[in-house]
């Protein structure tokens, strides 16, 4: 797990990085790497166990929630639009190395990434029949609205309500086969 090791030297290349997308790809690879060693805790079942909100001051000032924490704070996070002009060719790309991307949810994902912050849109039941699980909201507290563009902390909090809920662990059987 060579991102693990990342962290630290994540937060001096995400500050001093201009590439807004190169900055949220590291953030989100820094998140997922799970297991911080000695800097952080395990993220990988964090999905639902914190609101939306606490997230939101958590990212923006960490000791404003934990006062004892030496996490840095993201606060440019919901000043900063996602970049979002590539995700249908990533998700083709995703594609090719097997992740089961439809060809309709590829056709469909600029607009999906935008529906997931719109609830109670058609866009959003859309999204919600390609992605049952999806969670849609606005995650970063801002107002939800029309085409209103998704931020990056938008990205992070949705990414991080997720984590561990796509597997119901109560009837996980370790020993069963291989699901992959
Ligand atoms: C985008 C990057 C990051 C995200 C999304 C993130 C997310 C989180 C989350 C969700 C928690 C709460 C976990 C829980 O209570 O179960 C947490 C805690 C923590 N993180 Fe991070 N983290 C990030 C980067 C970092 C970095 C770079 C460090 C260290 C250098 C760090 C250190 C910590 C520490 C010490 C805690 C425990 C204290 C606290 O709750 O604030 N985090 N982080």
């Amino acid at each position: 797990m060579v991102i693990t090791r990342w962290p630290r030297k994540a937060c001096t290349i995400i500050r001093s990085s201009g590439d807004r997308s190169a900055r949220v790809r590291i953030l989100l690879a820094s998140a997922a790497s799970i297991r911080m060693p000695g800097t952080g805790p395990d993220l990988a079942r964090v999905g639902g166990k914190y609101s939306d909100a606490w997230h939101v001051e958590h990212m923006r000032d960490p000791r404003s929630v934990v006062p004892a924490s030496i996490m840095p704070g993201y606060p440019f996070l919901d000043q900063t639009l996602l970049d979002t002009s590539n995700i249908s060719r990533r998700m083709k790309t995703l594609q090719t190395i097997g992740v089961p991307y439809t060809e309709e949810m590829i056709a469909n994902a600029d607009k999906d990434v935008v529906a997931q912050i719109s609830p109670d849109t058609k866009e959003a039941k859309a999204l919600l029949a390609r992605y049952p699980k999806a969670q849609v909201r606005k995650f970063d507290g801002q107002a939800a609205g029309e085409n209103v563009p998704p931020t990056e902390l938008d990205a992070v909090i949705a990414y991080l309500q997720m984590l561990g809920t796509l597997v119901d662990f109560t009837k996980f059987d370790a020993s069963g086969p291989n699901l992959r």
